[in-house]
């Protein structure tokens, strides 16, 4: 069960990776560098979180050979176009301090400039097929963008990284991704998104201090963090959980030492509230194309 998930190109990734979203980039180097000490392989970053300078510095301080390390990052909408993307690569290798990235993806669909969006996919094929990076795919896709972008490129993405916790469940995009061949990336799995503050009402409620999941953590012993990493890890997805706590971070990679019947997985699936906690893909603010990402 410890297995690593298979890309649709080869490419394979340890089932949990270790985010980096909202990490302050002074906190960054060395949460990443616990990270890997406590034994994640695979590092989420993206060039609009302003941190990726500091996700190639944990990674050099840890001494862990590069080639041992998964590193994905995406590309931020005010850099999508042919040209601007490529040269988005540029900027994120120097930040990072590699000459190849393993996972670079879009990082959301642009709906009102879904040619640009198109523009910035076949960068990304380009960077494929010169080998600057590993494998390509997308973020925040909703099943019509994907089949908007299978009409008009040639790669299949190996990844769709999307808002996927219990109380957000998507099945439709998780259904979509499996019949493309795309591995469904879960970013806030332990739903982080319900409970941050300033992305919502008072009406929200934390997955994390949810009862069905209190009880199926209280049976294995686990806490509700783990119950959910494990669900993702049981149904095949990918899952990325960001801490900048070093006992957190650990704690998210230690869920090899238990397994969560039919029914507990039936049980979570049926928390879904289908209500997203992040931005909706189909209407992202044009105030976001604002933020421009530094050259190196
Ligand atoms: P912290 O960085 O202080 O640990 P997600 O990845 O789903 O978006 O969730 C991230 C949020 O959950 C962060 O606020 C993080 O805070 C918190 N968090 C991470 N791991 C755990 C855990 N094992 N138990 C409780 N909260 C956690």
């Amino acid at each position: 069960m410890n297995d690593r998930l298979t890309l649709n190109n080869g490419v394979t990734l340890p089932p949990i990776g270790f985010g980096v979203f909202q990490s302050a980039p002074e906190e960054t180097a060395a949460a990443v560098e616990t990270a890997l000490s406590a034994g994640y392989r695979h590092i989420d970053t993206a060039a609009g979180y302003g941190n990726e300078r500091e996700v190639g510095e944990g990674i050099r301080r840890s001494g862990i050979d590069r080639g041992d390390v998964i590193i994905e990052t995406k590309v931020w909408v005010s850099d999508y176009g042919f040209d601007e993307t490529l040269h988005a690569f540029e900027k994120s290798a120097a930040k990072l301090g590699v000459e190849q990235i393993d996972l670079l993806i879009l990082h959301q669909p642009m709906p009102q400039h879904f040619d640009r969006t198109i523009q910035a996919y076949r960068a990304l094929e380009q960077l494929l097929a010169d080998g600057r990076v590993r494998a390509i795919g997308v973020s925040n896709f909703m099943p019509h963008h994907l089949e908007d972008l299978r009409k008009q490129t040639e790669v299949v993405p190996a990844v769709n990284q999307v808002e996927l916790h219990p109380y957000f469940t998507q099945p439709n995009v998780q259904r979509a991704d499996a019949d493309f061949g795309i591995l469904t990336q879960a970013w806030s799995p332990i739903g982080g998104i319900t409970f941050y503050p300033g992305w919502g009402d008072d009406t929200r409620r934390s997955v994390l201090e949810d009862d069905t999941i209190a009880r199926i953590a209280k049976t294995h012993s686990k806490t509700p963090a783990q119950v959910m990493l494990r669900w993702h890890m049981q149904q095949r997805r990918s899952a990325i959980p960001k801490s900048t706590n070093p006992a957190r971070i650990a704690q998210n990679i230690d869920i090899f030492d238990f397994e969560l019947s039919a029914d507990e997985l039936a049980a979570i699936d049926g928390l879904d509230r289908a209500v997203r906690g992040g931005p909706d893909p189909d209407e992202n603010d044009p105030s976001t194309w604002e933020l421009t990402i530094p050259e190196a």
